[in-house]
């Protein structure tokens, strides 16, 4: 199968583009059906909790007790979601497209992963991981950190969680900028184009000349910057897209 799905031809306007490089942008709509929280829904995670209090480098050197506790209930809580057919779709798309593909995610849970996906960046870190401050160690990481465990490569108790807070540089930035000028198809799924750099990606893509399509529960701040918005649930739009793509 793997060989075949290398190109696909989509009508756009007036003429057929050539689409063999593809770049995926996911956020937390993509996995709000397994019950992970998304940011800014009603009762999202940014109502229940205040960022300056949970999300910045300044809140952790403020009150680390708070900021490790909350990354220690949200890692507990992703290893007990499961992916949705939305991831799994992904992971199928990733494994059959010969073409270049790049799922690029602004979460941190592992659910892309889970369902098999392998051409992908977290470019807000991972719960899953763990990072030492003292040796800059990065180590896969299951448990809590707020009773300061050693760093399993120096010793040192000064594990964060491996995630970028606000203030800080996304992850694998070069990377992400070289698929952005390459792909002929970018896809947004789940976000609500709210964070930068994520939200300006539409327009880079558009720039370099591809289509670009957003699938997402609600219009986003960014949809009048996409050639195409359909709205609704991911477990049923991601599917339902991917089918039509790989058809
Ligand atoms: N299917 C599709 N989309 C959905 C679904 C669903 N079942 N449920 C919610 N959505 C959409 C919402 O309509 C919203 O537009 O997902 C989007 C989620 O938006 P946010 O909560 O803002 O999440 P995200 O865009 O991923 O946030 C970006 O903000 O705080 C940071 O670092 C955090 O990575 C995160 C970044």
């Amino acid at each position: 199968m793997g060989g075949l799905l290398h190109r696909a031809f989509r009508r756009i306007g007036t003429g057929m583009q050539d689409i063999r490089n593809i770049v995926i942008l996911t956020g937390a709509g993509i996995s709000a059906e397994s019950g992970i929280d998304t940011f800014r829904s009603e009762g999202g995670l940014w109502e229940q909790h205040r960022i300056e209090d949970v999300a910045t480098p300044e809140a952790f050197a403020r009150d680390p007790d708070l900021v490790l506790n909350f990354y220690d209930m949200r890692r507990e809580n992703i290893q007990k979601a499961q992916p949705n057919a939305a991831h799994v779709a992904l992971a199928k798309l990733d494994r059959d497209w010969s073409g270049n593909l790049l799922i690029i995610t602004q979460n941190v849970d592992d659910l892309h992963e889970r369902a098999g996906a392998t051409r992908l960046i977290h470019m807000h870190g991972e719960h899953l991981s763990a990072w030492c401050m003292a040796c800059d160690a990065r180590t896969t990481w299951r448990d809590a950190l707020k009773h300061r465990p050693p760093c399993p490569s120096c010793g040192a108790a000064a594990l964060r969680p491996d995630i970028v807070w606000f203030g800080e540089m996304p992850y694998r930035m070069d990377e992400i900028e070289t698929a952005l000028r390459q792909c002929d198809l970018f896809v947004s799924i789940g976000t609500s184009g709210a964070v930068y750099p994520a939200a300006g990606y539409v327009r880079t893509t558009r720039h370099y000349g591809a289509y670009t399509l957003e699938l997402n529960l609600d219009p986003s701040q960014g949809s009048i910057l996409f050639h195409e918005t359909r709205l609704g649930r991911a477990t049923e739009l991601v599917p339902a897209w991917v089918e039509g793509l790989v058809a």
